[in-house]
């Protein structure tokens, strides 16, 4: 959805305007010169690349600068030698930073042989004080550093870096602001994520996510409803409302409204056929969420709920404001009420102080609530947060001994219950040709589960009846009826 702006309205000799979007309205254009201009002096259109880590909320922002991008002129390809690439960070565990200086290793080589090359860097990462002295003091060569609150200013930014010989930095700690009505470029054409609301309160005590993406705020239901519409007359068919916890949806809005009766909203749209959210909070599910979810002829039969440990105490030490009997019943309930639902989470391994008879614990849970699947995650200390300084870190063996038998426990269960549904036909979304075999397409079940089946381009974004021939682990064989 590229959005439509009046270029011929915008004058560049006036002061930019104070509000937004129309002051970056003024950028972009402005931005578009500058753009214009380099591509005069180098004989060619100027090229971006952006590189995305992390979570759906980074690959909806990076939409979102893709979009800024592609209105002030800029030609995007998948590969970092362009004349400006950015990376959208992630700092939820340590592996994710180490890639990102990695690659900017990479990078450096690649802006010695083109100095006119430019590197931006945004994201979660950023909003870390330690990571921005350290970009400043071992990586020089950076032209752009901006956070996760003002990825809206991206072309205000970016006329400043043009215009700057020296490292430009804008980190905001945190933000009341939504701008509405920026441009985005969909990855997909017929899927795409919505932000209903931005950050979180939780403070689980391992997570940086509340420090790095500022306090929870709700998008306007109307806000959301409209973009919706807009997309489904774009070709969606299939949204993802994005929330890091999509249950205390609109507690902040002047007119409190709850994540259920936003899914009520949303499921009168015309044309949209289905409807995702991520991520769940146990503590805050209702029952009126369960109840809209099974009455829905849209929402999908999945649910992701994460668990991060089994054991009550380890839970009590993570701040996550429920005990392994509370999650259980909730589970048992949700399974009761929809029984088709597949159920997914998230799971932590070797936070401080946790015991093989904790993780005993947590394979109980992963058995009697048998997941369709389970991400599993070691624990990664990340500084300023509560469980950084507390006492009894779990050795690497241990860990590797926890996570095997969990692994292999996860893995189990999601055989068993994945292939339950073998020799039925479901419909599928179908999202892509297959990576490995072209004679092949892959395609998404309500449930989120995957298959792959004879196929070709043609059926790329369409819904379609599949015979779920034969399963393999945590996908399916099909067959096109
Ligand atoms: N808001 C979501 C999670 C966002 S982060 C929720 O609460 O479910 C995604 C996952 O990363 C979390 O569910 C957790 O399992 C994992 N995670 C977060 N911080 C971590 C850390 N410090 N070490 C290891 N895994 C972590
Ligand atoms: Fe992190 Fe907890 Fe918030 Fe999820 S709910 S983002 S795990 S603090
Ligand atoms: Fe990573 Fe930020 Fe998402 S830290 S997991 S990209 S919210």
């Amino acid at each position: 959805m590229q959005k439509e702006i009046d270029w011929n309205n915008i004058d560049l000799n006036s002061e930019p305007p104070a509000q937004e979007p129309m002051r970056q309205y003024y950028f972009m254009k402005k931005a578009r010169e500058i753009v214009m201009e380099e591509s005069r002096k180098l004989g060619r259109r100027l090229t971006a690349d952006g590189e995305t880590f992390g979570c759906q909320m980074n690959a909806k922002d990076s939409e979102k600068l893709i979009g800024i991008l592609g209105t002030i002129g800029f030609e995007m390809i998948d590969d970092e030698s362009a004349d400006l690439v950015f990376y959208n960070t992630c700092t939820v565990r340590d592996n994710a930073n180490q890639r990102v200086y990695g690659r900017l290793g990479l990078v450096h080589s690649m802006k010695k042989k083109n100095p006119h090359k430019k590197i931006a860097l945004c994201g979660c990462m950023m909003q870390e004080p330690g990571v921005i002295e350290k970009i400043q003091k071992s990586y020089p060569f950076v032209d752009l550093v901006f956070g996760t609150h003002n990825i809206y200013k991206f072309a205000e930014l970016l006329v400043t870096m043009y215009h700057s010989d020296r490292m430009v930095i804008d980190i905001w700690k945190d933000t009341d602001k939504i701008v509405e009505d920026l441009p985005a470029q969909r990855k997909y054409p017929f899927k795409s994520g919505v932000n209903i609301m931005y950050g979180c309160n939780n403070f689980c005590s391992y997570c940086i996510v509340p420090y790095v993406r500022g306090r929870e705020r709700s998008r306007n239901p109307k806000d959301i409803i409209r973009e919706i519409e807009a997309l489904v007359a774009d070709g969606v068919v299939e949204v993802m409302l994005l929330g890091q916890n999509v249950n205390s949806y609109g507690k902040t809005l002047d007119e409190p409204m709850s994540f259920a009766g936003l899914l009520q909203e949303v499921e009168k749209i015309e044309g949209l056929e289905r409807i995702r959210f991520m991520t769940s909070h146990p503590k805050d599910l209702s029952d009126e969420l369960i109840q809209v979810m099974k009455t829905s002829k849209k929402i999908c039969r999945h649910l992701h709920l994460p668990l991060q440990a089994g054991s009550t105490r380890i839970l009590t030490a993570m701040n996550r404001r429920y005990t392994k009997e509370q999650y259980l019943e909730l589970a048992h309930k949700i399974r009761r009420e929809i029984p088709d639902i597949s159920l997914t989470t998230d799971i932590i391994v070797g936070f401080p102080g946790e015991t093989a008879a904790d993780v005993d614990e947590t394979i109980e849970v992963v058995k009697e609530v048998e997941y369709d699947n389970a991400f599993t995650f070691i624990y990664s200390r990340r500084t300023g947060t509560p469980a950084a300084a507390m006492p009894n870190p779990v050795s690497d063996a241990e860990i590797k001994e926890n996570f095997d038998r969990l692994l292999k426990a996860v893995q189990e269960t999601a055989r068993k219950r994945v292939g339950r549904l073998t020799g039925e036909v479901h419909r599928a979304l179908v999202e892509e040709i297959n990576e490995h075999d072209s004679a092949l397409v892959s395609g998404r079940l309500s449930n989120n589960t995957i298959v792959h089946f004879p196929g070709d381009a043609s059926l790329v974004g369409k819904l379609v009846n599949v015979k779920l021939v034969e399963a393999h682990g945590f996908y399916y064989i099909g067959e096109l009826q």
